[in-house]
């Protein structure tokens, strides 16, 4: 089966979560079929080799899920990006519009070396304000974006034109 029909296979939508109006795009059948998991992260190191990326950053919270595989996979370590007040040393903030509300997203100040080059990954790219918060946490941390890496992507709402030009790889885009 191809990779996107194998995502698209373990998507559930569940209609008004977490507010009234917004279709919530699950992928947690994904994560919990352990042939179906293994697919896709090999998918997402095929497409972004070990060698074009130094460190991993994972979005909280399903971002940690797939941060951790990649990370695994490819000998790199992972850094969490996550949502406020977490983090227990000195951070970067970055606070951002929601589909649905606001957010605020933080990262160790002392996370990334000078220049490192940093595979940012998460679940679903919607607005692309999470992605687009978390590329600011990442450069002004001192790191270096070398792409982005999404299982899902909903391109009517246009959130890699936030990320450009950074490449943005995503397994499924509807
Ligand atoms: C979801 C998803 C992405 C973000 C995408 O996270 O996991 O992180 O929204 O939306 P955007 O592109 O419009 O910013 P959510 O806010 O549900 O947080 P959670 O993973 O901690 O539940």
């Amino acid at each position: 089966m191809e990779i996107a029909e194998l995502v698209a296979s373990k998507v559930l939508d569940v209609p008004d979560f977490p507010k009234p109006g917004v279709l919530f795009k699950d992928l947690m059948p994904l994560f919990a079929d352990g042939p179906a998991f293994a697919a896709t992260i090999d998918a997402i190191v095929a497409e972004h080799g070990a060698g074009s990326f130094d460190v991993v950053a994972g979005i909280e919270a399903r971002g940690f899920v797939i941060a951790a595989a990649i990370a695994y996979a490819t000998g790199k370590g992972v850094v969490p990006v996550r949502k406020a007040g977490k983090l227990p040393r000195a951070t970067v903030s970055a606070t951002y519009a929601l589909e649905y509300g606001e957010a605020t997203l933080e990262v160790h100040a002392d996370a990334f070396l000078a220049g490192e080059r940093v595979l940012v990954v998460d679940d679903v790219l919607a607005t692309g304000g999470t992605a687009a918060a978390t590329l600011e946490l990442v450069e002004r941390a001192g790191g270096t974006v070398s792409g982005f890496s999404v299982l899902l992507e909903l391109s009517f709402l246009d959130g890699r034109s936030r990320l450009a030009p950074r490449p943005v790889h995503a397994l499924l885009t509807v």
